[in-house]
């Protein structure tokens, strides 16, 4: 069995305020980014989630000394005793998180060698870390794969260069980042990805003392400096787990006030949620989500890289829009596989079938690779309880959504999966009126 069996009693909308802090995809690199300093760090809104501990344990393993007040949210990082990991130390975390790969750059600095387990992260399609590799040896970095994992070294330091990815990733424009503002001389990044959490993290990297400038055209430039000092920083809000609660509001036919969501970072969102039916309020301190009446309309999206519409976003809308007027085409164009949750959602009543082809939208590089990647939903389709099993963290909370919206009872398997992103998410399911129980 996997961890974490929950009982739903569906058919109720969710209604209530529940507060979102810092983003999971800006807090784990923060973390990563003052082993680079010389000085303490100070990082605020920090949210209790899986990534959160494994990169805290990664931490503590190379010396940094790690102290967390979960209740303010206040993580402090002093990175002044920096010392090599033991491998069997490090390997323990294998298969825990991708994270993990992001310390090669800040680590061959520090050391000049790194040791990177095998990688986890969601099982949402190949997951390969190529770019990474040839990013580091574009620096300088020799790479040895060996059984349990991958050790780097940097015989003669890592120097600046010019790096064009072949597709705007996440990860690999964070692992340039990390590496040049303290490599020799000037780097160029083209083809950069430039999400939030991404700019999130230059600002982290400014105040810590680097020369980074983003230019247009997804160019990146950093000049390497010799030193850089500790941060004091506090995390964007996640817009995942924000986009998240407000298609369950949307599913439910509920009212949920999401405090800290802030709007700039989600206009994509918004205007898909408007187009579907939902409403919103944006405050100061907050964005209120919630189904007006009426029905929701069906919809053609597309995923895609910032400022496109969020990978991340699709799974839990696409609950809401079984619940939508008419036929939905989503086009996922940035993994390869991430509609096997659909399936658990067709056993709940959903009609959706899913397809090779690029459908409703322009050709991405999935549409000649055999890959179901294109899904039409049909709504709106009464959902009734089930007994499934988590997927994956988004598949996973979309599943969740799904037992709160159907009529009768469900029995989620392997919601710890949901930790790793979706902080107290039991406790705010409670103050949102949900009727779950955890089993096991
Ligand atoms: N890719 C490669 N080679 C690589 C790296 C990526 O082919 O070396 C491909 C991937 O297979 C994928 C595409 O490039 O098809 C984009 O991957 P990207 O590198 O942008 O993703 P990531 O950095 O691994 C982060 C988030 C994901 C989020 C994506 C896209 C973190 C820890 N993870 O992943 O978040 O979906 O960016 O925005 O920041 C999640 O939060 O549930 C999650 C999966």
């Amino acid at each position: 069995m996997v961890d974490g069996l929950l009982q739903v009693e569906g058919g109720r909308p969710l209604s209530g305020e529940i507060t979102v802090r810092g983003a999971k995809n800006l807090v784990p690199k923060a973390m990563v980014a003052a082993l680079l300093g010389t000085t303490p760090s100070v990082l605020g809104n920090v949210p209790l989630i899986r990534d959160v501990e494994v990169v805290s344990g990664l931490l503590t393993l190379h010396g940094v000394q790690v102290d967390y007040d979960q209740t303010a949210g206040i993580l402090r990082l002093d990175p002044s005793r920096v010392e090599a990991a033991h491998v069997a130390d490090i390997d323990a975390h294998a298969g825990s998180s991708r994270i993990p790969i992001l310390f090669c750059g800040p680590l061959l600095h520090r050391l000049g060698e790194a040791f990177i387990p095998d990688l986890g992260g969601c099982r949402i399609g190949d997951r390969p870390i190529d770019f990474h590799l040839d990013i580091l040896r574009s620096f300088g970095a020799v790479v040895d794969k060996l059984e349990a994992g991958i050790r780097l070294t940097a015989p003669d330091g890592l120097r600046g260069t010019v790096i064009e990815l072949p597709y705007p990733s996440v990860g690999a424009t964070e692992q340039t980042l990390l590496t040049a503002v303290r490599a020799d001389g000037r780097t160029e990044l083209r083809g950069a990805a430039v999400e939030p959490e991404i700019m999130d993290l230059v600002d982290v990297l400014q105040k810590m003392g680097a020369i980074i400038s983003v230019d247009t055209d997804r160019i990146i430039h950093i000049e390497g400096v010799e030193e850089l000092a500790g941060y004091r920083h506090t995390a964007l809000p996640d817009r995942i787990e924000t986009a998240s609660w407000a298609s369950a509001a949307l599913a439910t036919g509920g009212d949920v006030f999401v405090h800290g969501a802030h709007q700039s970072h989600m206009t994509t969102f918004l205007n898909i949620f408007r187009k579907v039916g939902g409403a919103f309020d944006v405050r100061d301190d907050g964005i209120r989500f919630y189904h007006p009446g009426g029905d929701l309309r069906s919809i053609v999206v597309e995923t895609n890289v910032h400022p496109g519409f969020m990978t991340d976003w699709q799974q839990p809308l696409v609950v809401a829009l079984t619940q939508a007027d008419g036929v939905s085409i989503v086009h996922e164009t940035v993994y390869e596989n991430r509609f096997g949750f659909t399936k658990a959602l067709c056993k709940m009543g959903a009609a959706i079938q899913v397809y090779r082809e690029c459908l409703g939208g322009t050709a991405c590089r999935f549409g000649q690779r055999n890959f179901y990647h294109s899904a039409v939903i049909s709504g709106p389709t009464p959902l009734r309880g089930a007994d499934i099993v988590v997927p994956d963290l988004r598949g996973g909370f979309s599943h969740l959504i799904a037992a709160l919206a159907a009529q009768g009872t469900s029995r989620v398997e392997g919601i710890n999966l949901i930790d790793r992103g979706y902080e107290h998410f039991m406790s705010k399911l409670g103050s949102l009126d949900a009727k779950v129980t955890r089993l096991a």
